[in-house]
């Protein structure tokens, strides 16, 4: 879990009552870290200004036994990558970026914090089985092409839609020589497209990885079990599609900007930037991330630093490396790969993500049409500086460091030539070398960010959370619905709060952008409950009407004053509600507001679950025209439900509604509640049904 989504899991972990994590659980701080002058003073003023955050992580690890990687430590997936990842594991992790791992040959799934809570919890977790892109890769990378190129070259081919609901799955020649870290990079932006997952056989780069991270006991394991016909895909494998790439014909590419599928081959970029306008200066390079900040990317950028410095050039924009790990920085700075980078003008930010998550407090370029080139995973508006301007592309490390130079988005690297100027030799840079490991090996730096390993849970430890904080706020478990959740039947009589129309997505529900800093306070997050979300009845966006009162409000505020008057309500919806994302928040925020009851045409399947997770009831309407029936302030009452709890699940389920010139409907409606599934609604939660089971 990294820092910002770990809030929000914990603190529901800690309603199930249990001593540990029922599976090894890591926490990393390196979301929360702003980037702005340098690594060490950057470090210490995120430290102080995320003090309580950081603190509440660190003792409710020391109280569970999770291993809590403190800030400066590095980026989640380059940690996890260098001291978990092990060949034919399954890993979740609650950031989108988790399929890094991929590259060591393992399934590494990103998550939403209740799910990681399942995990921990020991709760089976579930999805819905992936569909298999096989992508099959010929012929040898050579020169300038970086994995990252290929994985570029794929986005664009499969958009960032193309591979969702599926895993990734690389075979063919074209893996012989890629490292271990070059496969990480290729799982890592299977994100961009969607992808579950990414994964590749075990192969000798991963195994020489294993034993440079001092893993060697894994790779061991590792080379038996593959003899056996594990860690590999079966002989007569078949995919659901399969892409051929030709990595002998592979060139660099350039994505962006705004949207990581955009994908111009380097050759076109310059024809690319003339035609649609967009800035020929440069005003910022890049480089690191969990993307991209492996030994191998670092060294065959030196080889071009080197080359600008040999021709007395440096960096003519803003420079900046992201490390990924406090391993790789001292690593890089023990061989002279740091200093290099320096010497071109290159600043060295903190271990952590800084400007890949917005974290950039950049200071220039406010509110102006920019370009900037990173070597990092994402491209989304304002996502590196906030500003809505700063046309984002991406590259790989060498590729950005080469233009950072040039200080040009028309320049091509491979075959243009700087011209001598003032002191400036004439350049022409030959393609980047570089190794996949330290010749000398790896070294640990400071090891004062890293955890003990495998720490025993301290229960009597308090774990940190001020009452006044208004980040931080500890979750008290949802109440059950039924006074005794034993006897569970029909659900209290609701209202229907309101009638959403269209699209709501989990950004609907819960927004983002500055409610992020609230992730671990529910009450606080809770204000921005559908606000995006358009009132069926009145047009309107974020408008709600109080029956009782008889005013109009923000549907959070109509929403608070029902959870004030402990009314219990309910909203109908359109179609797909909830898709998005598995933010659990926006489950958690209507449910804590007092909603019992989401009746839709139709329902995001993971959020779907996610309802029912945090206890409350997911309905479709058995005829979708149905839907305009129910208005804000009838009354709605469940039949059937009492059958579904006695254990008969093809009991008629369907809505009595009073409305209110007190006329009577009985609508029939759809569920999916399973056994397990009615458990949690009876505890009133998924976690609840945990504590009593633990209790039992
Ligand atoms: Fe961090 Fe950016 Fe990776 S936010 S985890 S460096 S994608």
């Amino acid at each position: 879990m990294q820092d910002a989504s770990a809030q929000m899991a914990l603190l529901q972990f800690m309603t199930c009552g249990l001593e540990t994590t029922a599976i090894p659980s890591s926490i990393h701080c390196d979301h929360l870290i702003q980037a702005y002058e340098g690594a060490e003073s950057d470090l210490k003023r995120s430290i102080v200004s995320n003090k309580e955050v950081f603190d509440f992580l660190e003792s409710a690890s020391k109280k569970y036994g999770i291993e809590f990687w403190k800030p400066g430590a590095g980026i989640i997936h380059q940690l996890v990558l260098e001291n978990y990842a092990a060949p034919g594991m399954l890993m979740l992790g609650t950031d989108s970026h988790t399929p890094n791992a991929g590259g060591m040959g393992m399934l590494a799934i990103g998550v939403g914090g209740a799910d990681a809570v399942d995990g921990m919890s020991g709760t089976p977790w579930e999805l819905k089985a992936p569909k298999v892109i096989g992508v099959k890769l010929t012929g040898q990378m050579n020169g300038w092409t970086t994995p990252k190129d290929l994985i570029l070259h794929l986005a664009g081919k499969l958009t960032v839609k193309g591979g969702t609901g599926s895993i990734i799955e690389y075979f063919g020649p074209g893996l012989d020589n890629q490292s271990c870290t070059g496969l990480a990079t290729m799982a890592n932006m299977g994100a961009e497209v969607g992808a579950t997952t990414s994964t590749f056989p075990y192969s000798n780069s991963m195994r020489e990885y294993l034993h440079a991270t001092a893993r060697g006991p894994v790779a061991k394991a590792a080379d038996e079990i593959s003899k056996t016909g594990f860690l590999q895909a079966d002989k007569d494998a078949e995919y659901d599609q399969v892409i051929e790439i030709n990595l002998s014909e592979l060139e660099p590419h350039i994505n962006g900007p705004f949207t990581p599928d955009l994908a111009t081959p380097l050759s076109k970029f310059k024809q690319m930037v003339q035609e649609n306008n967009w800035p020929t200066k440069l005003s910022a390079g890049l480089i690191g991330s969990c993307t991209n900040s492996s030994y191998q990317d670092m060294s065959r950028v030196e080889s071009i630093a080197q080359q600008a410095k040999a021709a007395n050039r440096e960096a003519v924009v803003p420079f900046m490396v992201t490390p990924g790990s406090e391993l790789i920085r001292a690593t890089i700075e023990r061989d002279g790969v740091q200093s290099t980078l320096e010497s071109v003008g290159a600043t060295v930010l903190a271990n952590a993500c800084g400007p890949c998550i917005g974290q950039w407090d950049r200071r220039e370029a406010k509110n102006e049409d920019n370009a900037i080139l990173t070597s990092f995973n994402r491209n989304f508006k304002a996502r590196n500086d906030g500003n809505l301007k700063t046309m984002n592309f991406l590259a790989s490390p060498e590729i950005v460091t080469a233009m950072s130079i040039a200080g040009s988005m028309t320049f091509n690297p491979m075959t243009d030539i700087l011209p001598a100027s003032g002191n400036s030799k004439e350049l022409k840079f030959e393609p980047p070398h570089g190794t996949f490991l330290p010749t000398e090996g790896f070294i640990p730096g400071d090891t004062t960010f890293a955890p003990e390993p495998t720490p025993e849970p301290i229960p009597e430890t308090p774990v940190q959370i001020s009452p006044s904080s208004t980040r931080l706020e500890i979750l008290e478990p949802f109440k059950s619905h039924f006074e005794n959740p034993e006897e569970a039947g029909e659900l209290p009589k609701m209202q229907c709060l309101m009638r959403v129309r269209g699209k709501c997505t989990t950004d609907h529900i819960s927004a983002a952008g500055p409610w992020l800093k609230y992730k671990g306070h529910l009450s606080n997050i809770s204000e921005n409950t559908l606000m995006t979300a358009v009132n069926d009845e009145d047009g309107k966006v974020n408008s709600a009407y109080d029956f009782q009162e008889k005013t109009t409000s923000t549907i959070p505020d109509i929403a608070k004053r029902y959870r004030e008057r402990q009314q219990p309500w309910m909203i109908v919806v359109d179609e797909n509600y909830g898709e998005g994302s598995a933010r659990e928040h926006a489950a958690m925020q209507p449910r804590w507001l007092g909603c019992c009851v989401v009746l839709g045409r139709s329902l995001a399947r993971i959020h779907e679950t996610n309802i029912k997770k945090q206890g409350f009831v997911p309905l479709t309407f058995k005829n979708k025209e149905d839907y305009n029936k129910i208005d804000a302030g009838d009354q709605v009452e469940t039949v059937g439900l009492k059958g579904l709890f006695a254990g008969d699940l093809n009991t008629p389920v369907s809505v009595k509604v009073t409305k209110k010139d007190g006329s009577v409907l009985d609508i029939p409606v759809n569920h999916t509640l399973s056994v397990d599934q009615l458990n949690w609604v009876r505890h009133g939660s998924a976690l609840n049904a945990i504590a009593a089971a633990a209790a039992a």
